[in-house]
């Protein structure tokens, strides 16, 4: 009989790590008839459906509504969600939370349905309905005092995961600056996942959405906080959107694509609500911020130069990186495996019809000095990146990001 070798974390740990998620969640081809039943167990009865016009227009949120009413609990609707969400337009949403339904009563759940704005945006207005505003003073990490409505999350693109995390991102439109809330009180009680509900959203949208998701992939599994249960789930996200992302964005009717990248997303969500996001991440808030560069755009625009430079940090996690994504790496240095994978995320964001560079997305090069500070200002991520970058090192990954 052989005997198996025994697993060790790539990367022993030093300290005893938590490991959260929403506590429900529901996975799978019409999950969203969930809904209704999860809401009643929540002791839900009336509910406020945030969303953005999108997909108020393509029919889910009335679906979701009806499912909701269906199960005798009274809707209200919000589908005046922005993209990249300012502080301003949750004050917005939570104004209409505040009204209430049309008999007067107070709504006791949010829904967020849509992709990350709405869901965020239904953070912001749980958030505010237990604690006073503005916002901007909740950003940071657990700095929330008290739990708000109760919310059930149900994305309609496969990418930001925030149906998992405990995450909000909102712009501060008067600092210029996209910032993040963490909080354990983000947490969604129900996360529904319903790979069916992105089977209509566009080629564009889903190529952005999906490098996002890999994003989140890549850097939580090389983050400084990760841990052999994030790597799990890292590394097989990043399997699933290499396998899945080419077929979704060529064939959006692709049910088996849209579940794998469905599937990608979630767990790469699972993966950055336990160990963190990175400079990508860091670094593509200000463009979102300045030029309003769609956030899973900006990342795909930087993910190669940051990989680039992180990569000498961790040269073995790099190559199982090139590996997840079916590069060839038998016969190679580390070195060069590591490369392959980084030029195989290059070649993935152009094969779906991203832009290469900055300068595509009207980002003038004279821009690029100014993003440094905001970048190096998001701590949390930067501290969190395996490779610890000095200024310089962040102007050059913009400059051959341009
Ligand atoms: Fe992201």
């Amino acid at each position: 009989m052989s005997t198996l070798p025994m697993r060790v974390p790539e990367r022993v740990p030093d300290t005893v790590f938590p490991f959260r998620v929403p506590a429900s969640q529901f996975f799978g081809p019409g999950a969203v008839e969930r809904v209704g039943e999860e809401a009643q167990r929540l002791g839900a009865r009336r509910a406020l459906v945030i969303t953005d016009p999108g997909v108020a227009k393509a029919g889910i949120a009335g679906r979701v509504r009806e499912l909701l009413e269906a199960a005798s609990i009274a809707t209200g609707l919000y589908d005046q969600v922005e993209p990249e969400p300012s502080v301003a337009s949750v004050e917005r949403a939570f104004s209409a939370a505040q009204a209430g339904t049309a008999d007067g009563g107070a709504y006791d759940l949010v829904a967020g349905v849509g992709g990350g704005s709405a869901m965020d945006t239904a953070k912001g207005v749980s958030l505010r309905s237990a604690n006073p505003g503005p916002i901007q003073q909740y950003f940071g990490v657990e700095l929330v005092p008290a739990t708000g409505l109760p919310m059930i999350q149900i994305p309609t693109t496969a990418g930001t995961g925030s149906e998992i995390t405990p995450n909000a991102i909102f712009d501060d439109t008067e600092r210029r600056l996209k910032a993040g809330i963490v909080s354990y009180r983000l947490f969604a009680q129900v996360a529904i996942v319903d790979p069916d509900l992105t089977l209509g959203v566009p080629p564009a949208v889903t190529a952005a959405s999906g490098l996002d998701a890999l994003t989140h992939a890549i850097e939580s599994y090389v983050a400084v906080k990760a841990t052999p249960h994030t790597d799990l789930y890292a590394l097989e996200a990043i399997r699933l959107i290499g396998a899945n992302l080419r077929a979704a964005v060529a064939r959006g009717s692709d049910r088996s694509a849209r579940y794998g990248q469905m599937l990608g997303s979630f767990y790469a969500g699972i993966s950055i609500t336990n160990a963190g996001t990175g400079l990508c991440h860091a670094m593509a808030y200000p463009l979102g911020s300045a030029y309003h560069v769609p956030h899973g755009m900006s990342n795909a625009l930087l993910l190669p130069a940051v990989l680039e430079y992180n990569m000498l940090a961790d040269l073995p996690k790099f190559v199982k990186i090139a590996e997840a994504l079916g590069e060839p790496v038998a016969g190679l240095s580390p070195r060069e495996a590591a490369l392959r994978g980084v030029e195989a995320v290059r070649t993935l964001s152009k094969d779906v019809g991203l832009p290469a560079g900055l300068r595509e997305v009207g980002v003038p090069e004279e821009a690029l000095e100014g993003f440094v500070d905001g970048a190096l200002s998001a701590a949390r991520l930067v501290d969190n990146n395996p490779r610890r970058p000095a200024r310089e090192a962040v102007l050059e990954i913009y400059r051959a990001s341009y």
